[in-house]
């Protein structure tokens, strides 16, 4: 597809900190490329705003190429915009139409609290992931060549799949209920559906939807939300194999 230049009508959410009130913004901008991305659009504004003497507005990025899962906003009212299995640093301005208005707004869930802007904490899903999202392994020398272990193709295909989950949040932007049970899931999946991640299932599964709860996540009510959304394509199969694994988890005697 050629490249052309759009006039776009930008509705970004300004909010001065997590105790402000925040609001809409509008923002025209011209002479957008159709081959640049979100961000490099966000950043066209940014330079705008910087050269006005405005302020910037903040946003969360990292990797700009799929794979850190920082950025994190609800484009049009989708998480990651329009497209099918991008993040936000992957979606292209070629999405939208010359004269489209865009809104922007920061991922909203009452364990996402807004920091600035578009910038939200999700440090909630680094404490769930300290619960539990490891092996321990033993450094001492005598560790065992992973390769020594027989995995069935079919189980580290799936362990492989549910790994690729990059904890941007989205399933939980997305979910009427703000669950993080896709996310937890497939951080629980990818290890249990592993030998070396048996060792520690139990423990595992029960810790992480622990604090899962305890950091104010909503529950999952099936809608598939979460699945749709997703950038990674995380199955809804995984909330599945976790559910099984807490039962088992809670109903096993040691
Ligand atoms: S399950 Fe998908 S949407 Fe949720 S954090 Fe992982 S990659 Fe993002
Ligand atoms: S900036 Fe890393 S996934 Fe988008």
């Amino acid at each position: 597809m050629a490249e052309k230049l759009i006039n776009i009508n930008l509705k970004i959410w300004r909010q001065q900190n997590g105790q402000s009130q925040g609001k809409m913004v509008d923002y025209p901008l011209k002479g957008v490329s159709t081959d640049s991305s979100f961000l490099d659009m966000l950043d066209m504004l940014n330079e705008e705003l910087v050269n006005k003497g405005d302020e910037p507005v903040a946003f969360d990025h990292d990797c700009r190429e799929g794979i850190c899962g920082m950025c994190s906003l609800y484009i049009n009212g989708e998480a990651h915009g329009p497209d099918r299995g991008v993040t936000t640093c992957q979606l292209h301005m070629r999405m939208f139409k010359d004269g489209e208005t865009i809104t922007v707004e920061p991922f909203r869930a009452n364990a996402f609290p807004v920091v600035r802007d578009l910038v939200v904490d999700r440090s909630a899903f680094d404490r769930i992931m300290q619960k539990g999202g490891f092996v321990s392994v033993n450094t001492s020398g005598n560790t065992q060549d992973a390769n020594a272990l027989p995995i069935p193709k079919v189980d580290a295909d799936k362990a492989f799949d549910a790994a690729t989950c990059i904890g941007c949040g989205a399933c939980v932007a997305t979910c009427k209920n703000a669950s993080a049970m896709l996310f937890v899931s497939a951080k629980v999946s990818q290890l249990s559906l592993l030998p070396q991640g048996k060792v520690e299932a139990k423990e595992r599964v029960l810790n992480m939807v622990n604090q899962m709860d305890l950091e104010g996540f909503g529950n999952c009510t099936n809608t598939g939300a979460c699945e749709v959304e997703c950038p990674k394509g995380i199955s809804l199969d995984n909330i599945a194999r976790m559910n099984r694994e807490y039962l088992k988890a809670t109903v096993t005697i040691d």
